[in-house]
């Protein structure tokens, strides 16, 4: 691997735990102006302190984030069907490696849906990123999906999550599901898991948890945290269980009292 590459990685997963918070963005490339990044930049101006890496789109990049920001980025390279299609996730590339570059990115992230119809472009359109990626040192994250007919159980993520790192993904992003022990083990690259859609602030904890001690190397969360009651102190939350081994319980606390110092 080269020293790029492994400088990058190390940019993303940070060397001093082997973990990484990812804090994700990106949802308007497809859901448009979701709720809480609709000024994206007020939003994630407080949390950026309290995340190890940044994951938005190039025009979120470029319109809400100040170029000095020192936090690494993973830039969303792939899109082109919103939530109004019938076959979402029916994705391509959006963002060339020439301009990827000039954002000054640590990697870049490719969404995969593997069991749709379309499956088939959306893994070679991954393969294609990771050819002009690799030329550059760059890691590709495979964001992985299933089709829609799917249960999302541990023998699906671990198809796709292995199908993604067989590809040449650097790190793969999938969702936490029961028996996660089940995805890590047979995938050979580090994984990290998305939060998904807004839970109670104890379930998300308790689920970053569980997917940290079945080996997981992170999170990258959007919803559960910047839905949360406080973004801020829920960021801080989620920290504690990925980097200091904090219970579910300890890091509930951690949430409740950073919040009622506020109020
Ligand atoms: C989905 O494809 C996007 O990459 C999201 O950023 C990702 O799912 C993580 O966000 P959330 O934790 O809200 O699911």
């Amino acid at each position: 691997m080269s020293w790029g590459m492994n400088n990058r990685l190390a940019r993303i997963i940070k060397p001093k735990t082997g973990k990484t918070v990812m804090l994700a963005v990106d949802h308007g490339y497809f859901m448009g102006p979701t709720t809480g990044l609709e000024r994206l930049n007020e939003m994630v101006d407080p949390l950026l302190p309290h995340a190890d890496v940044l994951m938005p789109t190039r025009g979120a990049l470029r319109q809400y984030i100040p170029p000095k920001t020192d936090v690494p980025i993973v830039l969303r390279v792939s899109g082109g069907t919103s939530i109004l299609n019938e076959n979402l996730l029916h994705e391509g590339i959006t963002v060339s490696m020439e301009e990827a570059i000039r954002l000054n990115v640590a990697g870049v992230a490719f969404s995969i849906m593997v069991g749709a119809k379309f499956e088939r472009d959306t893994l070679l359109g991954f393969t294609q990123v990771i050819d002009d990626a690799e030329r550059y040192g760059i890691p590709v994250i495979a964001v992985t999906a299933i089709g829609k007919d799917m249960v999302r159980d541990a023998r699906y993520m671990a198809l796709a999550s292995r199908i993604a790192a067989e590809l040449g993904a650097r790190i793969v992003k999938t969702y936490y599901v029961e028996g996660f022990e089940k995805v890590v083990e047979s995938c050979p690259v580090p994984i990290v898991i998305a939060g998904g859609k807004k839970i109670p602030e104890a379930d998300a904890l308790k689920m970053a948890h569980n997917a940290i001690q079945a080996g997981a190397v992170g999170v990258d969360m959007g919803r559960n945290i910047f839905q949360s009651e406080d973004p801020v102190a829920m960021i801080q939350a989620v920290k504690a269980v990925v980097h200091e081994d904090a219970t579910p319980k300890e890091a509930y606390e951690l949430f409740t009292n950073l919040k009622a110092k506020k109020e």
